[in-house]
């Protein structure tokens, strides 16, 4: 009999697929893998995340019966979040920025969390317009004057949490070494935390240093700052490259990757619709970013022939709201509309 006792169990494993007919429509000379990380319990990469850094707070004690979990994410996390800690019986509270999308709100309540929008937290848009916007700022000053003042919380902080990048260094980055029998030789993922692209690449690495290690970051027009507020963001990615030391999440090595690919939003979702035609999966923004990025590692000349690993983060299913499917709106209009946006900004500025 195989029955699990609890959806902790059912958190990674996830399968390789080979993506025949977006290679073969792209004109690519590659092996193009795709790592679904949708197939985790709850539909994304962060079940994993979510799952160490709950068991890891309850083997040292900081987690203890009773108290609540809370954290800052952009959607996934707190999905993952949400649903470990129905099952363990933890009240979990998250703060969510206002723009991500409606299924998130709804499927984190749908779990039982009590979900606080950003625009909600007094002192916040302060905190956002000082750090032009900046995510990982914004979360830090939420830790320190919100969450961890609460009594009986303990925060996740996934953007500092070791047992972030630690479990994709025990899971992520082994299973595609076994699933590939050690024969893998480019590995592209996106960048939230860094936890992925830091975890998986660092295990690989001691595996085979020749594996190159890709990471991907938006592009600038779909960075949002001050004055440009309304820029198209990929959902969970985040600039790296060209930003203040401070503000690089303590869970990202910068010396694990080889190369940073910049992705614009609607170049993601060009990715993320071609593949569900081609090859009938259904993903989300950054494995758009991700696959987009694969695109032109693969048309290199030196990667003929080479095994790309794509790690794609999530299902489709949370952006059935946004423009992601919505074939009304094209990708030339989705281009257009970033271009004059940003456009706009630097006229102005
Ligand atoms: C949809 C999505 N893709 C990619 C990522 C990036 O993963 P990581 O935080 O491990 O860098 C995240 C998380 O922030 C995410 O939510």
């Amino acid at each position: 009999m195989t029955i699990h006792n609890a959806i902790t169990e059912l958190v990674g494993n996830t399968p390789l697929l080979r993506l025949n007919r977006f290679t073969q429509q792209s004109g690519l000379q590659v092996d193009l893998l795709a790592k679904l990380e949708y197939f985790n319990p709850n539909h994304s990469i962060k079940d994993r995340i979510a799952l160490a850094m709950i068991e890891e707070a309850e083997r040292s004690g900081k987690l203890q019966p009773g108290d609540t979990i809370a954290d800052t994410t952009s959607g996934n996390t707190g999905i993952g979040l949400a649903a470990i800690a129905a099952a363990k019986g933890y009240p979990f509270r998250v703060y969510m920025h206002d723009k991500v999308s409606e299924e998130r709100f709804k499927i984190m309540k749908a779990l039982g969390a009590e979900v606080i929008p950003f625009s909600e937290v007094e002192g916040f848009a302060v905190i956002m317009e000082e750090s032009d916007g900046d995510f990982v700022a914004a979360a830090r000053w939420l830790a320190e004057n919100v969450i961890t003042r609460e009594p009986d919380v303990f925060h996740t902080a996934q953007l500092e949490n070791p047992a972030n990048p630690a479990i994709h260094y025990h899971t992520t980055g082994p299973e595609i070494w076994q699933q590939t029998d050690g024969q893998v030789d480019i590995v592209i993922a996106a960048v939230g935390t860094g936890g992925t692209v830091s975890g998986t690449g660092r295990y690989l690495k001691q595996q085979n240093p020749a594996i190159r290690v890709i990471a991907v970051e938006p592009g600038p027009f779909s960075i949002p700052d001050a004055e440009n507020e309304d820029a198209k963001e990929i959902t969970g990615v985040h600039a790296f490259s060209n930003i203040l030391p401070e503000r690089v999440p303590l869970t990202l090595d910068r010396s694990v990757y080889d190369e940073a690919i910049a992705v614009e939003a609607w170049q993601a979702t060009a990715a993320a619709r071609e593949v569900a035609l081609s090859d009938g999966i259904l993903i989300g923004e950054s494995a758009g970013a991700v696959l987009h990025a694969a695109r032109e590692v693969a048309k290199r000349p030196e990667n003929q022939g080479k095994r790309i690993v794509t790690i794609l983060a999530d299902s489709g299913l949370n952006y059935l709201s946004t423009s992601l499917f919505d074939h009304n709106i094209s990708i030339g209009q989705l281009q257009v509309d970033a271009l004059v946006k940003g456009s706009a900004v630097r006229r102005a500025s």
